[in-house]
């Protein structure tokens, strides 16, 4: 199945997530309503609804806790790309200007806090403690993964598990609590759920992995600036393995030891990490958690239309282009 079919499948159910979310959106306050209009126009992936909407299917079916649970995250993942854009100094994003750029960073970070509020009013709504619960950690992982990642880019050890750990958490986590709430809203007992939540964590690794994968090729088709990440001290994967394996790598550290990066230094950095086969490398460490991942969720479930679904959109977030 294309991420299009698996789209197409979940229609009727996204459908009503995105009328949940435009009405849990709406509010008497007339320039909040005209940016979040402006904002949902142009909607990205949903990757992570489609992943609730599929891990429900897989252990039960989609009802209204679901639903309200898949808005929280879409929201919240929202309200995280928001202020990205803010920290990142990011003007373009999904093919349009981010928030930030349009008005301004106070606006933004207003904008994001409203999202995340929402997004808690909306785990709220499933009436379920422990899905309230795992928003609060959730919440906090994220922003632990990107003081991590700060934390990271300072200390400039360049090591590939330091690496692993931030993504885990800025990126992952989000993916796991996908599975986690999926479950939780059919009933599903935490031991049936546990090898669909190493599955989304996989899966959510896989798909950073591959975000950051885009930072080190111009592309139109992204919708978002790339060659950022450098500019910012973030050191991902690719660089990563260059540097732990070639001989021209002090004088790589030595450049990255700069205060600040010009173009120059940022594309010497990328024809590096691209020569010493660092791209081909994050391939490989995606293809060999691609493959735990369908032996994980082949073993625990029954073959299903939802199985099959996650498995392609899982060969979807390797090889896409968007
Ligand atoms: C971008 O996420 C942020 C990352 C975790 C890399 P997506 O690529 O899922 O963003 P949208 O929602 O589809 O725009
Ligand atoms: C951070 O990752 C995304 C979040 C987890 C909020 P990036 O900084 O790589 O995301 P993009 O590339 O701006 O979408
Ligand atoms: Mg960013
Ligand atoms: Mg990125």
């Amino acid at each position: 199945m294309k991420y299009a079919e698996i789209i197409e499948i979940l229609a009727p159910e996204l459908d009503a997530l995105n009328r949940l979310i435009t009405s849990a959106l709406h509010t008497s306050t007339p320039l909040m309503n005209e940016i979040t209009a402006t904002y949902l126009r142009t909607k990205g992936k949903q990757i992570r609804p489609v992943m609730v909407l599929l891990c429900a299917r897989l252990l039960g079916s989609v009802n209204e806790k679901v639903l309200h649970a898949a808005a929280a995250l879409e929201m919240l993942h929202n309200a995280s790309l928001i202020h990205d854009d803010v920290i990142d100094e990011t003007k373009r994003r999904r093919g349009v200007d981010t928030v930030n750029a349009l008005w301004d960073n106070h606006i933004a970070v207003l904008t994001g806090d409203f999202f995340v509020s929402a997004a808690l009013e909306q785990a709220a709504a499933t009436d379920s403690l422990p899905i309230v619960k795992s928003m609060g950690d959730l919440g906090k992982e994220l922003s632990l993964g990107e003081i991590h990642q700060i934390c990271n880019a300072r200390d400039r050890h360049f090591r590939i598990a330091d690496y692993f750990d931030a993504i885990d958490k800025k990126t992952a986590s989000l993916f796991v609590k996908c599975a986690f709430m999926g479950a939780e809203a059919t009933g599903t007992p935490a031991e049936v759920a546990a090898p669909l939540l190493q599955f989304a964590r996989l899966l959510g690794l896989c798909f950073q992995i591959k975000d950051d994968i885009f930072d080190y090729f111009p592309s139109e088709k992204i919708g978002k600036p790339t060659g950022n990440d450098l500019r910012e001290g973030k050191v991902t994967l690719p660089l990563l393995h260059a540097l732990a394996e070639s001989d021209n790598a002090p004088a790589m550290k030595t450049l990255l030891a700069k205060d600040e990066l010009d173009d120059t230094d940022i594309r010497t950095l990328i024809d590096f990490a691209i020569a010493c086969g660092g791209i081909d490398y994050a391939y490989m460490r995606m293809e060999q958690m691609h493959r735990e991942a369908t032996e994980l969720l082949t073993r625990a479930y029954p073959d299903s239309e939802a199985r099959q679904a996650l498995l392609d959109l899982f060969s979807f977030i390797i090889s896409r282009d968007i």
